[in-house]
């Protein structure tokens, strides 16, 4: 299959250039496109067929669900049932925008799509490319993130060419996403709010609209298994990884760089490649031949946009041993550190 690209200025496009798009969505096909976080991999979510193609595509477990992406509250109304008073005043005050809401699931929406599960993840998205793309084609779009199974997120649309070209239809390449990091995800499904992923929306944002938000275990969890499983089922597993080993270096900033320094000068001396990640404000510490800046420790938004970049970007430089800083978990309530932790396969060591 070749994949076909086309370019779209989110600022100013017209609907013809979404026409082709459109049609391979509700002829079953799978159309990659850029939303406000990352880009997603989207197909008719009321079409098993296409559900499973995107599994495929992506060599994802078929068991882990995928978020269905609406341009309306009516077609909120399409896909899920018992709606709850707080999953709706969420809705209502960060739609459309960075949170993925789970209901119960309408009974047309295909287990396929769901997972297997009897709730659907839904989320209406900002990003206007993405919004009139959903709305012009009269589709609920299932989208997962647009990568490979465990490779970082796609946050342009190169990422997704790399993963993804000659396995499907098209991607509409709209330029960089923005936020960087997947979207907030919350449970509205019971009797309370709790957070399944932590994204862009925080505990302290969704407080300001319901009474009381829980946080699932399994997401500070840092050490892997310790018998508790993630209820997002896309939680448990490895993910955003780099090709290199990436081990979090934690402590001061100074016995960080320290003992990065002394890593880095152990693996050289071994032969291997070697890579550091830091911050604007302490790329100058370290002494390795690759030094990358995720961004500012004084803007966290700059931390999270770069967060996907960085790491596919150890990868083109053939990384074999990548070191990072940590994150404080204040950086948008956790969800970098949540990414980071998971892209290191849980090593992190205390300087
Ligand atoms: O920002 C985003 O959310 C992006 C863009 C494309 O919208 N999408 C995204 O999708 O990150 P994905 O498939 O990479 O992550 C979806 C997560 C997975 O962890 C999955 O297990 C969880 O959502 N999920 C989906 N439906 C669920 C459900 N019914 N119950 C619990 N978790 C669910
Ligand atoms: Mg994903």
């Amino acid at each position: 299959m070749v994949t076909r690209v086309q370019k779209i200025n989110p600022d100013s496009f017209m609907a013809e250039e979404l026409e082709e798009a459109c049609k391979i969505l509700k002829s079953g096909g799978l159309v990659a496109f850029p939303t406000e976080t990352v880009y997603g991999l989207g197909g008719d979510a009321f079409n098993p067929l296409a559900s499973s193609k995107i599994y495929k595509a992506k060599g994802r477990p078929s068991d882990n669900p995928l978020i269905v992406h609406i341009a309306s509250m009516e077609d909120l109304y399409r896909v899920a049932d018992g709606i709850t008073d707080s999953g709706l005043k969420l809705a209502e005050k960060f739609w459309p925008g960075p949170l993925t809401i789970i209901f119960k699931k309408k009974e047309e929406v295909p287990l396929s799509t769901t997972g297997g599960l009897g709730t659907v993840a839904v989320r209406m998205p900002s990003h206007k490319v993405a919004r009139e793309l959903i709305r012009q084609s009269g589709v609920c779009i299932a989208a997962p993130s647009a990568n490979k199974s465990g490779r970082p997120s796609p946050v342009r649309a190169e990422h997704v060419i790399e993963d993804l070209a000659g396995r499907i239809d098209m991607v509409i390449d709209g330029g960089g996403t923005g936020i960087g990091i997947e979207s907030s995800i919350v449970d509205a499904s019971g009797s309370e709010i709790v957070i399944l992923r932590p994204g862009y929306i925080t505990k302290d944002m969704l407080l300001g609209v319901v009474d009381k938000v829980t946080t699932d275990p399994a997401i500070e969890s840092r050490i892997p298994g310790e018998g508790i499983t993630a209820k997002a089922p896309g939680m448990k597993y490895r993910h955003y990884a780099p090709e290199g080993e990436l081990l979090i270096v934690e402590g001061s900033q100074s016995a960080v760089a320290g003992r990065i320094n002394t890593l880095v000068e152990e693996k050289e001396k071994e032969g291997y490649k070697t890579a550091v990640i830091a911050t604007d404000e302490t790329k100058n510490l370290y002494k390795c031949k690759i030094v990358k800046s995720i961004g500012s420790r004084k803007n966290e938004a700059s931390i999270a946009a770069g967060l996907y970049d960085i790491l596919r970007e150890m990868d083109y430089l053939g990384a074999q041993y990548i070191y990072s800083e940590s994150f404080d978990n204040d950086i948008l309530g956790g969800a970098v550190m949540n990414r980071m932790i998971k892209a290191a396969a849980y090593h992190i060591v205390q300087a």
